[in-house]
């Protein structure tokens, strides 16, 4: 990891993204969540404060350590077992089946093969178990969208990885999972080609996904 990635990035990341909208928004999302719980893309651990104490145990995922010690001091505040792997949300090192809730917020823009993340969502959920998800994608406004497809590749340089225009709600049916509940919505004090939100609920769909349809998922 280069200088910018692993410090410089990582301290704007975490200045813009514990806004109180960003609060507001992360609290709603995980008000929810109870259980054996999966957050994927764990990052700064900024979601940690808004998991309310039904939750018996939370694991977290991420391929990069980013400001170990704020993601420990948040860690200490949370009153269950968090526990922290550093590897990528494409595979998962869990058994299927073992996860009430799978958590994603603002990392479905970012992981470099989301489709087989969100497949490994789907596999290590419960039955019963939900995946809940807030995330900026691709507008449906064509103009809005084309102004995401112009500065994609100058958002994946600045944004380590993150891209501005994949389809989320697309993502996530095709990898077999079933969207009960989609909000869309821009998102207040974030420009239009960054703030276009998915947020929602989606289960396990236990159909056969072997042959998908076909999608503009990005
Ligand atoms: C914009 S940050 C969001 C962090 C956090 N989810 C939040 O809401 O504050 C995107 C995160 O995705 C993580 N990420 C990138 N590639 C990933 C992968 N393959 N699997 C899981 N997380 C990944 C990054 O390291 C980063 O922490």
């Amino acid at each position: 990891m280069g200088l910018y990635a692993k410090h410089i990035f990582p301290r704007l990341m975490d200045g813009i993204m514990r806004g109180k909208e960003f609060q507001r928004l992360r609290e709603g999302l995980l008000k929810s969540a109870e259980g054996e719980v999966l957050e994927i893309g764990l990052g700064t651990g900024l979601n940690l404060a808004y998991y309310p104490p039904r939750v018996l145990h939370l694991h977290a995922v991420d391929p990069a350590p980013l400001l170990s010690e704020r993601v420990a001091k948040r860690r200490a505040a949370v009153p269950f077992p968090v526990e922290i792997m550093y590897l990528s949300a494409e595979r998962l090192p869990y058994d299927d089946g073992v996860f009430d809730y799978v958590v994603s917020t603002w990392t479905l823009c970012t992981i470099p093969d989301p489709q087989a993340a969100l497949r490994e969502v789907r596999r290590v959920l419960t039955p019963t178990g939900h995946f809940l998800f807030l995330e900026h994608g691709r507008s449906d406004d064509a103009r809005t969208a084309a102004w995401q497809d112009r500065l994609n590749p100058i958002q994946n340089v600045i944004g380590c990885g993150c891209n501005l225009n994949r389809r989320i709600d697309q993502l996530i049916s095709k990898a077999g999972l079933h969207i009960e509940h989609l909000d869309r919505f821009v998102m207040e004090g974030v420009p239009r080609i960054g703030g276009e939100l998915y947020r929602g609920v989606a289960t396990p769909n236990r159909t056969d996904v072997s042959a998908p349809p076909e999608t503009d998922g990005r």
